[in-house]
Order: C-alpha cells, then structure tokens, then sequence
C-alpha cells in the first residue's frame, strides 16, 4: 500500500508540487518517498523515511522539469530502504514507473526478464513494471501499447504512474484494484491514488475504473480501457476545500478529528432521507451479515447488537480476511453491510466480490468515489470528511451513526431519531473530558497493559479503547467482553494493570460494576467511564469520567468512545508518538 502522484504543469516546476501533493498521501505509507521529473532526461531522487527529512536533503535543482511522478511507500515486497524506495527504473534508465499494490506474479516475471537479460537493482514485485515495458518497446511499441502489454502480463492489483524519455510531455497511468484519480486544473494535470494529494490545485476529480488507462500529455485527458478504446467519464467537483485536509492549528490530524466528530455525526445524520429511500426499496432480508476490518469491525459489531434489537433480525458479523474462509452462508434474503471507511481495505472488497454473487450488498463508506462504492449493490456514504491520522476517529462514529439510522428505520423504529439527533450534543459534552483525560494519560504513560471491559453495547467499546491504545501508544491494550474475564485474564490482572470500564446506566451496568469488582479485589486501578449521577461507580472508581445521565447503553458507544480516543491519544503524545504515523501501521490496508 503506498501512495502515487503525477502532474503536467503548465509553467511551474514539478518537484515542489509532487512533494506537496505526495506529502497529502503519507498516511498512505511513510517508509520512503521518491520522485521522478522530466526535462532533457528523467531524473531520479528516492531515499528510505518521510517526506520532511527526505525534503530536508534535497536540492530541488537536481530534478528539473515541469512533469514528473512520485511516491511514498508502504514496504510490502523488500525492505523499506533506498533501493527498493520508487521510482523504478528499466535497464536504460528511460522509463520511470510509481506502483500501489501487488504484482502477485512478479517472481516468475522476473526470472524470465533476467533470463532474457534484463538488469535489476531491487527487491520490489514494481521493478518487473518499467522493464516489462522496456521489452514491449524494444519490440516497436510505443509507450502507450507498451503500457497495456505489460500490464496483461502482470497477475495482482495496481495502480501506476509512468514517465518515459522517448515520450517526453506524457504521463500514464492505469489502475486495477488499487485507486487512481485524475485531477484536472487550469492548464495543469495531475494523477494520484487519492483525492487530498490534488485539492491544493484543483476540484475536479476523474475517478478511474479498475483496467482503464489515462494519457496525460499536457494537452487533454484520454481515458481508454485496455483494448486502446476510448471512454468518456464523468468530472466530478469535489467539495471538500484544501483546509479541510489540513491540521487546522491541532498538533496532530488525530486530536483535530476527534474534535470534528460532533460535526462528522451531524454530516451522516444528513443522509437519514436516502437511507429511508434505500429502505423502502428493500427486499424483505432474512438475515444480516456485517463485515468488515479494524476499527470498522468494531462499528460492526455494534451493527450487530442494533440489528438484533431494533430490526429483530439474525446478525453475523465476520472479519473481511475470513470472509472466504467463513462466509458462506449467504443467499439473495441476506443483506450483507460492508462497513470500509477507505472503501479499498483489499479484504472488505474481496469479501464484497464474492458477497455480490450470492446475496444483497450495501457498503458504508467515506471516500466518495472508492472502489466500495462502485463495486457494492447499495452504498451510503458516511461524509465523515478526509481522514489523515491513520488511527480511525471521526469515520468510526460516523460509521455507528450510518448504522443507527439503517437499523432504526429497518426495524421502524423511527421514535428513537429524536435521541439520535442529540447525540452530536453529548459528543461535544464527552469533549470536553480532555483536561482530566490528560491527567489519567499521564499517570497511566509508562504502563505495560491495560486492560477495558464493557458488556453489550459497550463491549464494542471496549474492544476499539484497546485498539486505539495499542496503534498510537504501542502499550499492549486487550479489550474483553466483562464477563468472559474470569475465564481467563483474570490471571493477568494485578495492581500494575488498570482496568478501564465502560459502564453506562441500562441492562448491563449491574453486572459490569460487579466484575469491576473482581478486579479490584485483584488489586487493579480501575478508570471508570458512567453516567455523572453514578455515584456508585464512581466510589469505586480510582479515575472516573462523567457523561450526561439520559446517555443510555444503546447510544452510548458514540459519546463513550471520544474518552477512549483521547486518553490513546495523550498516552502517546507523552511518550513521545506521532499519533498520526504509527509505526507499522498504514490508513488505508490494500494487501491482503
Ligand atoms: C487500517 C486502519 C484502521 C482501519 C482499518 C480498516 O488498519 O489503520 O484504522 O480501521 O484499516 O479500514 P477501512 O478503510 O476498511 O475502514
């Protein structure tokens, strides 16, 4: 998973605009970056890290030329070092190719290009792209027949920028299963896997179809599909302004979106109209199946306790890598709701493939435009906004507020709209528990594990504190439904471990506030999140965050998550974290 761009200017050098438009993308990946320009002959400069330090050492001298490509990765075949960093080149050095994905084939393809005498200089499955295409032009191909030979031969998912010498003024690109935009500015023409990284230059956005190619030469925009024939495609204007994929004056992406959450929620609650229209289109379903990864799994599973309690319907929820091992109890009664901030997780849209041939599918998305969207029978669109931090925030709550309104007006619940219009007001309330989370944060900085229960409702909770810990702090958090603690982890727990509990008042509380208990009794420090009036709780309590009383069980994973996402948030400031870039970790996973 990586990030491409590419842009033809009219009168402005390329390298500074790649630079910053690639640096839209790092949350795409961030163990190198690269780029190519053009002007007599391409030249290349890549190296291992991030854009800052990589900007740092470079003189943009070294790369003249008003066209060029460029990259940041998210090491999947080589080590994340220089020589595996994009872009890479064929033997001659002619042609210069940027590559998302994975060529699956690539060792075969290799072995032969090497046989017949090719020379290469990585580890990366992308080299076998620009030496491919060197052999289909040492053929008599021009660039563009090139393009399209080499890429029938490659078996696996990409999308490419490629910039050739002999072919100077032009830039290629092409796309299958990983996303590719073309934007479309004054004179000036841009590729990328994403639409922040042209927004500082233009709105109108191109969104590419899986095997479909784009020519940019400076002049007009041809897309073909991969028989040369040419297809005309919708420009769409894109509202979302440059400042809105910007800090904002937060410190980090993350703390910004947690704050943008009430405003995110609002924005989904604007879709309650389409929703209700889907709705009424709708098939009787017999049943409901949710996937989905990560965060979004985590919003899943509360789809499933919405679903089982408002619409009276069996829910299964399944992990979008275990899909094909696991989901095939599907037929055309069954609804399944793939839940894809990204909409190009590489598991949800494989689990979408074969969901799409067996039953119903709906797909519950943030990025407009993206694979998910296409490939899915119905979709909603969360408009969360461009998300940055790679740790999910405002598309997770946005996610559950989809989820709401489809459950609540499935199931004809429609009296329950009211509380969820109000919920926007408890997130700002649950806001502004910054200062006492900052407290906790940083009396719990330097522990090893934690440990967060929660019961029905609140054990989805539970479940995305610990994931949230364990992205941005690299503290070992376990989220585990309260009662299940006794079947084993109880055995983990003793006074270095605190126990967060997630206990709203409703049908779990009693039960929770038991195995709170036990763990205290176990000598745990136990941070408890309940209602203000829980006077309860809170002597049990050794930190205690409030939240306003009507919050109930059933709404409560939207206002009680913000607390959570805080304190993962302070936790890693104080130990000295990019909470936007964690290590190992990429926003949007296009490999399986
Ligand atoms: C990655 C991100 C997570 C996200 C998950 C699923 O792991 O780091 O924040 O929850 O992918 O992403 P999706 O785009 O499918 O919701």
């Amino acid at each position: 998973m990586c990030g491409i761009v590419g842009c033809i200017l009219k009168d402005k050098e390329a390298a500074p605009v790649l630079l910053e438009c690639v640096g839209k993308l790092e949350y795409r990946g961030y163990d190198s970056v690269g780029i190519a320009t053009s002007a007599s002959e391409i030249r290349i400069q890549k190296d291992q890290g991030k854009i800052d330090a990589f900007t740092e050492n470079l003189d943009m001298k070294e790369l003249p030329g008003k066209l060029g490509i460029a990259h940041v990765r998210w090491a999947t075949h080589g080590l994340p070092t220089k020589i595996n960093a994009h872009p890479h080149t064929d033997c001659q050095k002619r042609i210069a190719v940027v590559h998302n994905g994975i060529i699956e084939n690539f060792k075969e393809l290799r072995t032969e290009l090497i046989n017949s005498g090719h020379k290469f200089s990585s580890d990366t499955d992308t080299e076998i792209i620009p030496h491919l295409i060197e052999k289909y032009m040492d053929e008599g191909l021009d660039l563009e027949e090139a393009v399209r030979s080499a890429v029938r031969d490659i078996r696996g998912s990409y999308a490419l920028a490629i910039m050739c010498r002999d072919e100077p003024g032009k830039i290629i690109g092409v796309r299958k299963e990983s996303p590719l935009i073309v934007g479309k500015g004054e004179d000036e023409y841009f590729l990328a896997s994403d639409v922040p990284a042209v927004l500082n230059h233009t709105n109108q956005v191109i969104y590419l179809d899986n095997r479909e190619m784009v020519i940019l030469d400076g002049e007009e925009i041809i897309i073909k599909d991969l028989d040369g024939k040419i297809l005309t495609k919708e420009v769409h204007t894109i509202e979302w302004t440059p400042d809105m994929a910007e800090k904002q004056g937060y410190e980090h992406f993350m703390i910004k979106e947690i704050h943008e959450q009430p405003d995110a929620v609002k924005n989904t609650l604007r879709e309650e109209e389409d929703i209700r229209n889907m709705v009424r289109d709708f098939p009787e379903f017999k049943k409901i199946c949710f996937v989905a990864c990560g965060t979004s799994y985590h919003a899943s599973l509360v789809g499933k306790y919405l679903f089982e309690t408002l619409v009276g319907l069996p829910t299964d929820i399944i992990l979008a890598s275990e899909f094909e091992y696991s989901g095939g109890a599907l037929d055309k009664d069954t609804l399944v709701i793939l839940i894809t901030q990204s909409g190009e997780t590489a598991d949800t849209l494989k689990a979408l493939r074969i969901a799409n041939e067996k039953a119903e599918t709906l797909a519950i998305v943030n990025v407009l435009g993206s694979t998910a969207t296409r490939d899915a029978k119905h979709v909603i669109y969360t408009r969360a906004g461009p998300e940055i931090g790679v740790a999910a925030t405002k598309t997770y709550v946005s996610q559950l507020t989809a989820i709401y309104l489809l459950a609540i007006l499935m199931g004809g619940k429609e009296e329950l709209l009211e509380t969820l219009q109000k919920i926007p007001d408890f997130m700002e309330e649950a806001l502004k528990t910054e200062e006492e989370i900052k407290v906790i944060a940083k009396k719990y900085k330097d522990t090893y594990d934690f440990f967060f229960i929660g019961r029905g409702f609140s054990y989805p909770t539970a479940l995305e504190g610990a994931l949230k810990l364990k992205e941005i702090t690299y503290i070992h958090g376990e989220g585990y439904a309260a009662g299940e603690l006794k079947h084993g982890p109880l055995a983990l727990i003793d006074d270095d471990v605190p126990v967060v509990a997630v206990t709203p008042p409703g049908h779990s509380h009693n039960k929770t506030l038991s195995n709170l208990e036990e763990v205290k009794a176990r000598g745990a420090r136990v941070i408890a999140l309940g209602s203000k009036e829980d006077h309860v709780l809170k002597s049990e309590a050794e930190d205690f965050i409030g939240f306003p009383s009507e919050i109930n069980e059933m709404f409560s994973p939207l206002p009680y998550v913000i607390p959570m996402q805080l304190l993962a948030y302070y936790i890693s400031i104080y130990r000295n974290i990019d909470p936007d870039k964690p290590k190992n970790l990429a926003k949007c996973v296009t490999v399986e």
